[in-house]
């Protein structure tokens, strides 16, 4: 029976050198599928392990928030230092170049306001616009002790049976309530159910006690939200600590989009993120990033 191709030519089948199987080179997702995996690869530089993921979906709840104001002069000039942009539709349709080629992770909760209960929140996306819009993974807020906590996991559980369906990540994000203690044993506890049901990674806070048994006792990646405008050398030391503590990298947003200069501090924690960059050896890149314009 002739072959396909006409049989021309000697065909070599390599049979010396047995096929490789490579494992997976991210925490917790040996066992994903390839369409998870790959996205994974977008989100995470298999290099490094990392990501800087710069968050912008502020607005999904808090409006126009100071830095946001206008997303096509304040935050386009960043992307090309992100590995990850995390937003929301309406932002990325409007205002983000098509021609972004990094990963989108795409803010899939919301409804309430500041004004109300925000644990009240609902999945506020379909995994069909997902697909559309081309993202890397979806997230959406849980609320560990909140008032809506199991409306808000069970959200979570139906985002991940929806992600596993389309190759889709879900990334948890643990939203501390006010009445909460913002300490590494609430962050094992919020991170952990996350992960047990079935969050593919979790965004987190960092905390200066014990944040390595955050890290640890989470089988799959965390990254470390940033949270607040803070001094940028302290951001820096943050950063550090947390992937040396096991963070597979950052989703910040504050510090970096209002700091004096975002395209510098972007550049800085990069440093961090992939080339383990001290804090110092950080704020002095920033610095001369700075001063160079
Ligand atoms: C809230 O939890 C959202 O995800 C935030 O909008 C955002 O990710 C927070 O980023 P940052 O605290 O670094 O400004």
């Amino acid at each position: 029976m002739p072959e396909a191709d006409g049989g021309k030519g000697e065909k070599d089948f390599c049979l010396d050198i047995p096929q490789e199987t490579p494992g997976f080179f991210l925490k917790g997702s040996g066992s994903l599928d390839w369409g998870m995996k790959n996205r994974f690869s977008r989100i995470f530089r298999p290099e490094t392990g990392r990501t800087v993921m710069l968050a912008i979906d502020h607005g999904y709840f808090q409006g126009t928030v100071t830095g946001l104001e206008r997303v096509d002069i304040n935050i386009v000039p960043l992307l090309p230092y992100t590995d990850a942009l995390m937003l929301t539709r309406g932002i990325l349709r409007a205002t983000i170049p098509p021609t972004y080629k990094r990963a989108v992770v795409m803010r899939a909760s919301g409804g309430p306001s500041i004004l109300k209960n925000l644990s009240d929140e609902e999945i506020a996306l379909d995994f069909e616009d997902a697909i559309r819009m081309n993202v890397s993974a979806v997230a959406i807020q849980v609320f560990i002790g909140g008032d809506f906590e199991t409306r808000s996991v069970t959200n979570m559980t139906r985002l991940v049976d929806m992600g596993i369906r389309y190759g889709i990540p879900v990334m948890a994000v643990t939203a501390v309530g006010k009445e909460m203690t913002r300490d590494a044993k609430y962050f094992r506890l919020a991170c952990r159910i996350c992960a047990e049901l079935g969050a593919h990674m979790v965004k987190t806070y960092y905390v200066e006690e014990d944040f390595e048994t955050v890290t640890a006792s989470c089988p799959v990646p965390i990254v470390m939200a940033g949270g607040k405008k803070i001094a940028i050398k302290d951001a820096f030391e943050m950063t550090y600590k947390a992937v040396q503590q096991g963070a597979a990298g950052v989703d910040m947003g504050r510090n970096i989009f209002q700091g004096d200069d975002p395209v510098a501090i972007i550049q800085a924690v990069n440093g961090i993120v992939h080339e383990g960059l001290k804090p110092d050896q950080a704020y002095e890149l920033y610095e001369q990033l700075k001063n160079s314009k």
